[in-house]
């Protein structure tokens, strides 16, 4: 952490004069960052307007919905977004967005001593490869924090014309084992619904993240779908990042890369967007920065994947034609022809695996470390049939890791829905069905510990796996397979490529749905009723005398909000309603059971 010498020295007679101004407008406001000891460092405030004051947590901007046109771009903060450092106990980063250049960007933090730190926030920027519109993003690491502690922050800059400095708060992770909540969705698209897949559960999703005040929040990838609105990406970002600072700014939201986050003309894999405006912690792999990271909070080891490394399913970026995407004219960019998209499978050429392998095996020879939980967005096991299903990619690469390691917890997005796997070790061999010949094809099918849904699973015996797609975009894919000949879940694997290919319409390009199918003995619960909800999870470290831990996890859905329920039919609309759909508990011998 930098200190600014100059941070808390009072401030100019003519800005205190502002700050009477604003706060007699608002003296809870004023209230607020006096308690945080910030008050005499924010250099620039501006009397007038003002948003809502909180006695905690952040202030937050009105959502975004258009461009800037009107007003000068300026260095005004917004899209503000907390991630974990390298060591969740001491370090946090806020990242946050302008909309033109900002000049002296910064944060500041108040110390326990009530010493204000000022902190230099970096500049990355970039330039979208469609529309040719420059993204403007700031990041202040904040080191050296206790363990287990609040702290209020101010995000600013010189050019900053809100009508006060944004603030926010957040709590370090405690250190050791101690208990801690976290929750988890992906698929969260943003509140604006003239964007393609966007939705107004969106906005209620992120408010449900705050009423559980989990310390963080786990997004499991498919953040914007801004590929899918690929000659506005930057608005679609904006949008979302806007909505998510609800609770982003007071909390770290953790994401990992999903098939969505592909665009064309941003980067190698299509990930700029996503890589400039989150900082991460480093996975120490040369050229794949961002990509995968993992982090320890208390007992649990979180372990955050990109398997559009891995997987056999296209990603989200695709031209299906007849009309070619036109770059504009600023990018020099040439036309993205139909029948174009962004296959990624093999991009790090086995450097996310090994580091994967590393990783795993350093934490089970840690005895701080009890659970090891993974994030990533496709799915090892869905049974969607709305959706994309399973990918036999991430059965080969990664679940023989899983079980050697005994990764307890696998948390997805992909499929729009809720779906449990009983604890699974091992593959059943050739047990699918290629769907177009009807010959049995191989597909690993994860083969269930038990099959008795009992509420308890000892998951040193098997790994369970959560698709959560369920964050609150337009498309819910909550309606399930069966085999209809012996009554038992279906589920769709990927188990080659589907890259485009034509249609019988010139010039029109389509990829093919999943090519085999399996009994899909390891699904014990699926929620037909929404395609909408939230997990939650709870941590409790145990007791060396006990000799075990626990992860209490309820599922919490939002009954109604489908558009239309594809089981039911019924109609339904955006609804801030959460109610629990289950609860189940995992167990496991603790670490330092022996030491
Ligand atoms: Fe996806």
């Amino acid at each position: 952490m930098t200190t600014n010498p100059n941070a808390a020295d009072p401030i100019a007679a003519n800005t205190d004069q502002q700050l009477v101004n604003n706060s007699a407008a608002d003296p809870s406001r004023r209230q607020l960052l006096a308690g945080a000891g910030l008050l005499a460092a924010v250099p620039v405030v501006r009397a007038g307007g003002g948003r809502s004051a909180q006695q905690t947590g952040s202030s937050h901007a009105p959502l975004a919905t258009t461009s800037t046109a009107g007003a000068a771009p300026d260095g005004t903060p917004e899209q503000i977004h907390l991630t974990w450092g390298s060591d969740p106990t001491t370090t946090m980063v806020a990242s946050w967005a302008s909309p033109g250049q900002a000049q002296q960007p910064r944060l500041l933090v108040n110390n326990p001593s009530g010493k204000v730190i000022e902190v230099p926030a970096a500049e990355r920027t970039y330039t979208d490869g469609i529309n040719g519109e420059t993204v403007w993003t700031y990041h202040a690491e904040m080191t050296g924090l206790r363990p287990d502690s609040t702290y209020s922050y101010v995000v600013t800059a010189d050019n900053d014309s809100s009508a006060e400095p944004f603030s926010g708060s957040f709590r370090t992770a405690p250190s050791g084992r101690a208990p801690f909540r976290f929750t988890s969705f992906g698929d969260l698209a943003t509140p604006n619904t003239a964007w393609v897949l966007s939705y107004g559960q969106s906005a209620f999703a992120v408010a449900a993240v705050e009423s559980f005040a989990p310390l963080f929040h786990l997004l499991n990838g498919d953040l914007c779908y801004a590929d899918l609105n690929p000659t506005v990406q930057p608005q679609v970002w904006r949008d979302f990042g806007n909505n998510n600072q609800a609770s982003a700014a007071n909390r770290a939201w953790m994401p990992c890369l999903g098939n969505h986050e592909t665009e064309f003309n941003n980067g190698s894999q299509g990930f700029t967007s996503y890589l400039t405006r989150y900082s991460l912690p480093d996975n120490g792999v040369h050229g794949f920065s961002g990509r995968w990271y993992s982090f320890q909070v208390g007992n649990v080891l979180f372990v955050s994947l990109d398997a559009d490394d891995v997987v056999y399913q296209d990603s989200g970026a695709f031209v299906g034609g007849p009309g070619a995407l036109i770059p504009a004219t600023s990018t020099g960019n040439p036309p993205i022809e139909p029948g174009t998209s962004l296959y990624l499978r093999g991009y790090s050429g086995g450097a996310q695996t090994a580091w994967l392998e590393r990783t795993l095996r350093h934490a089970r020879s840690d005895d701080s470390i009890d659970w090891i939980v993974a994030q990533m967005h496709q799915i090892a096991c869905s049974s969607s049939v709305t959706g994309n299903g399973s990918d036999l990619g991430i059965r080969q690469e990664w679940l023989p890791l899983f079980d050697r390691y005994e990764v307890d917890l696998v948390l997805n997005g992909h499929d729009h829905d809720y779906e449990r796997s009983f604890p699974v070790r091992g593959a059943d061999s050739m047990v699918g069905t290629e769907i177009a010949t009807g010959q049995p094809t191989q597909t690993l099918r994860p083969h269930p510990v038990t099959t008795t849904d009992s509420g308890v699973f000892d998951t040193s015996t098997g790994t369970v796996h959560l698709v959560l797609g369920c964050g609150g975009t337009s498309a819910p894919l909550d309606e399930y397979g069966l085999d209809t000949s012996d009554g038992l879940p279906q589920a769709k694997i990927f188990t080659k490529p589907n890259r485009p290919i034509p249609t019988g319409t010139p010039n029109v390009f389509a990829r093919a749905a999943a090519d085999a199918h399996e009994d899909a003995i390891w699904s014990a619960r699926r929620d037909t009723s929404t395609g909408y909800g939230i997990a939650v999870f709870d941590v409790d470290p145990g007791s060396p005398h006990e000799g075990t831990t626990s992860i209490t996890v309820r599922y919490f859905h939002a009954v109604g909000a489908d558009p239309t329920n594809p089981t039911s039919g019924s109609k339904g609309s955006p609804t801030a309603d959460y109610t629990q759909f289950e609860t189940f508990t995992l167990t496991r011998p603790r670490s330092d059971r022996h030491s």
